[in-house]
């Protein structure tokens, strides 16, 4: 059998963990949540959940990784069961297999239009409307509303039907995930993040700088900034952004996603966790707080005034980056590069993210059914090739599998990892195990924190979400939901069903 895998580098282990948590997330769900969730005071929130949840499970995450892969485990049904001799381990551990599983079916699409968008814009091939119509931010975003719609075909009828042009970028976007997974951990993901990552800052400060130079008639990137980040005192009492806040902070950070676990196991048993952990957040958090900030909210505020620029960012992420910047870049010189360089830091963003969603499964049938890797990689690319078309074809599917695999059973599954490690495993040795090999010393209260205040924040959060959340969501459901819900059954149980026997297997053989 061969040897386990392990990263080559620090450097490469760190950049390939904020390849991981840097994607999409920062630069288009980071944005458009602040604008719409209290402006500047949504960092209150943000930066509690980030010091009380966040860093700490990071911590747990990374700590979890590291025990499972030193034992040959690279994803939690094996992992949970080694820190809690109990029967249902296993079957709470494959919510670490279900949650990145269904993010992937439909993230990767996403992705594909990012590198889409990228090679239309560098060939001059998204729309150039006459700028005539500037002074009405409706009429001119109008042709690339049109653009966007044409290309996901996410429009009326029974079924979505996206252009030959999008399906094409989806395949090949497949490919390139399954070139880089094929070659492995250090010899793909890492050689991929090595490159990437450097890429995609530096693409990020060079639009960061044009966008807050850019200065029209009807506003500024200044005013985009401050509308961002006035502080909207009277909205801190609102549940409702300190929900927001955390569900950001997770999706960010890939916390409860079992991605950042399954990377872990690829350490060896002394690495340094503390300050690879800390250093790898700090990265996303610069990625998010600073240029994700930065760029897509002042552009359309010094494009289309502040006004204009707050309806973009109410009506959703997809549109800022795919119809707002685009209409932008039309208009200033060189704006074809600028177009391509945006998009492309975005497939960035998303390729080093998409590789470690697919991880987790990709590692489960190495680890436990002895696959080959090729062989893995190939069987969960086709998996998910088939299921992303229920995303891609069914309206409203790829919201509803967002919603529960992508908000819900993430914090279920990070309060079943806090709980297992801090409580079913053993506190002093989690604590040892977090410690082991760190080139800095944890403070102790992070011991308590993780303990007690981290499990009941997010026992909190689950309770309050299933309260006031959950009902109305329900309310709504139509018959697109309910056959996504269906698949999401089917999909967790096909699961329980590969542990099980798995299980069994392993069971016989002693
Ligand atoms: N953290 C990523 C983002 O910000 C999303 C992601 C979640 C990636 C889970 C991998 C695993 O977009
Ligand atoms: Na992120």
């Amino acid at each position: 059998m061969a040897p386990r895998e392990h990263w080559a580098t620090r450097i490469g282990l760190i950049l390939a963990m904020a390849g991981n948590a840097v994607g999409l997330g920062n630069f288009l769900r980071f944005p458009t949540q602040a604008a719409e969730n209290g402006g500047g005071v949504f960092m209150i929130p943000y930066m509690i959940s980030l010091v009380l949840i966040a860093i700490p499970l990071m911590w747990v995450e990374w700590a979890i990784g590291r025990y499972g892969g030193v034992r040959g485990h690279g994803t939690t049904p094996a992992i949970f069961k080694l820190l809690w001799n109990h029967p249902l381990a296993k079957y709470i551990g494959v919510l670490g297999l279900f949650v990145p599983f269904v993010v992937s079916c439909y993230y990767v699409y996403i992705e594909s239009w990012t590198l889409g968008y990228a090679l239309l814009s560098l060939f001059g091939a998204l729309p150039h409307p006459s700028t005539a119509e500037l002074s009405s931010p409706e009429a001119y975003l109008a042709p690339f509303k049109e653009f966007l719609s044409q290309y996901t075909g996410m429009g009326e009828g029974p079924f979505y039907h996206p252009s030959y042009l999008a399906y094409f970028f989806f395949i090949l976007t497949i490919v390139l995930n399954i070139y880089v997974l094929i070659k492995g951990i250090s010899g793909g993901i890492e050689r991929l993040a090595k490159i990437a990552m450097p890429l995609l800052f530096l693409f990020a400060i060079i639009l960061l700088v044009r966008v807050l130079t850019l200065e029209t008639p009807y506003g500024t990137a200044v005013a985009g900034l401050n509308f961002l980040w006035e502080p909207k005192w009277s909205e801190l009492a609102n549940p409702k952004i300190w929900l927001a806040a955390a569900g950001q902070v997770f999706f960010t950070l890939s916390l409860g996603f079992g991605a950042i676990i399954t990377y872990a196991s690829y350490l060896k048993r002394n690495d340094d966790i503390t300050l690879s952990a800390l250093t790898a957040s700090s990265l996303n958090e610069a990625a998010e707080v600073i240029l994700g900030a930065s760029i897509a909210i002042p552009a359309a505020a010094a494009f289309f005034g502040v006004a204009a620029a707050q309806a973009i960012a109410a009506s959703g992420a997809f549109n800022l980056a795919f119809v707002s910047l685009p209409a932008i870049f039309a208009n200033i010189p060189f704006g074809d590069i600028f177009g391509f360089l945006w998009f492309i830091l975005l497939f960035f963003a998303g390729l080093t993210s998409s590789v470690a969603i697919t991880q987790p499964i990709i590692a489960f049938l190495q680890d436990e059914f002895r696959l080959e890797r090729k062989h893995a990689v190939l069987a969960t690319m086709g998996v998910l090739f088939s299921i992303a078309h229920v995303a891609i074809f069914l309206p409203g599917s790829l919201d509803e599998m967002d919603f529960w695999a992508g908000t819900f059973f993430v914090v279920v599954f990070a309060l079943c990892e806090v709980l297992i490690f801090f409580w079913a495993f053993s506190p002093s040795k989690a604590w040892a195990e977090i410690n082991r090999g760190g080139f800095i010393k944890l403070p102790r209260i992070f011991f308590y924190i993780m303990k007690y205040v981290t499990p009941v924040f997010l026992f909190l959060i689950i309770i309050w979400w299933v309260v006031t959340i959950l009902p109305s969501y329900l309310a709504q459901s139509t018959w697109t939901s309910w056959l996504t819900r269906q698949l999401l059954i089917t999909i967790m149980a096909a699961l329980c069903f590969l542990v099980y026997l798995q299980d069994k297997k392993r069971r016989k053989r002693k």
